[in-house]
């Protein structure tokens, strides 16, 4: 027995390890729960009762023994590591080789037309991309089965037809007016949904800001003040503004807001289609029917409402031609906007 340990004892001082691997073999023959000194420790019922004291005393011995071996061996391999690193030459003039990722364009116009409004008293509410009818239609006066709904091609759940993913915020409108008392000044801006074949000037997804003002007294005056104010800063102080009547179930009168050209002034070009003039949003006084859905008293409250495309601002501010760039990720584009960061 004792001439076993002998041979174990020598074997442990003579082992090195110069590999990980290495390593990881001494580990499994000497230390491991299976080592060979596992297999002494088993032994010890076969060993004369006698005997036994010094038996346990020799092989602990040799476990104390191996496992300051594996403790050295490891110091050892880690201090090798460390020299080779070191050896390593670092040349201290080279330029950080770091690649910063920037604002995405769609980033900074959200965040550009959510400062604007803040500096007016506005505030950002939040809501759910995946909606039901009520709030995403019903509320806003879309009657049932009434064409208007067939304005946004909507994505609609299979097994539940009262699920939708929103296809505008005024959704976020609803749930704001439902849940807390006038007067409001609120922005809701987010992603929004429509089944749209995926072209240069449509997506099936987009990103919109809209924004709504409820009070006393509120008037058309309002709204087109409101508006000239947030074209002016975002385009500059000499944008020219006109507005066009329109459509939308939610809004009485309602109104298309054009801005002059920014790209050619307003002389004429491919982006404006040598009209001079590029929509940039719709709006409108907020039809009473909303409000009183809403739980609002349409006598004592008014409003207005407006809504734009944060893709379609972009394009126009940076003169994007395809819509599917911003969804691309890829580096070329992106890296065009490193000045914005
Ligand atoms: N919700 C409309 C849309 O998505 C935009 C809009 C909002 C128009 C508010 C008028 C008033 O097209």
């Amino acid at each position: 027995m004792s001439e076993k340990i002998n041979a174990l004892k020598a074997e442990i001082s003579a082992a090195t390890a110069k590999t990980q691997e290495e390593l990881e073999g001494y580990r499994l023959k000497f230390i491991s729960r299976k080592s060979v000194l596992g297999e002494l420790f088993a032994d010890m019922k076969n060993v004369a009762p006698e005997d036994r004291k010094a038996y346990g005393q020799a092989v602990n011995e040799v476990k104390q023994q191996a496992e300051e071996k594996f403790k050295e061996l490891i110091a050892g391999l880690e201090s090798s590591d460390a020299g080779s690193k070191s050896s390593a030459p670092i040349d201290l003039t080279l330029p950080p080789n770091v690649n910063l990722g920037t604002v995405h364009p769609l980033t900074y116009i959200h965040n550009r037309i959510v400062e604007i409004f803040q500096k007016i008293g506005f505030n950002v509410a939040d809501g759910p991309e995946i909606e039901d009818d009520f709030h995403n239609f019903t509320a806003l006066n879309f009657p049932e089965n009434h064409p208007a709904r067939e304005m946004q091609d909507t994505f609609f759940i299979e097994s539940n037809p009262d699920i939708a993913l929103r296809t505008h915020t005024s959704s976020v409108q609803i749930r704001v007016m439902e849940n807390q008392k006038p007067p409001f000044r609120t922005l809701a801006p987010g992603r929004v949904f429509r089944n749209e074949a995926i072209s240069a000037r449509a997506h099936c997804f987009f990103h919109q800001v809209e924004g709504f003002f409820v009070d006393k007294n509120v008037g058309l005056v309002d709204l087109k003040q409101t508006l000239y104010y947030f074209a002016k800063e975002l385009f500059g102080q000499d944008t020219k503004v006109r507005f066009r009547p329109s459509y939308f179930p939610f809004t009485e009168p309602s109104a298309e807001m054009d801005i002059s050209c920014n790209i050619c002034k307003g002389k004429g070009c491919n982006i404006c289609k040598y009209s001079g003039w590029v929509e940039i949003l719709g709006s409108g006084m907020i039809d009473p029917n909303v409000l009183e859905n809403c739980g609002i008293d349409s006598e004592e409250y008014t409003g207005f409402a407006f809504g734009m495309g944060i893709e379609r601002i972009a394009m126009l501010k940076f003169q994007v031609n395809d819509l599917r760039l911003y969804s691309e990720n890829d580096v070329r584009f992106l890296n065009q906007f490193k000045h914005l960061s």
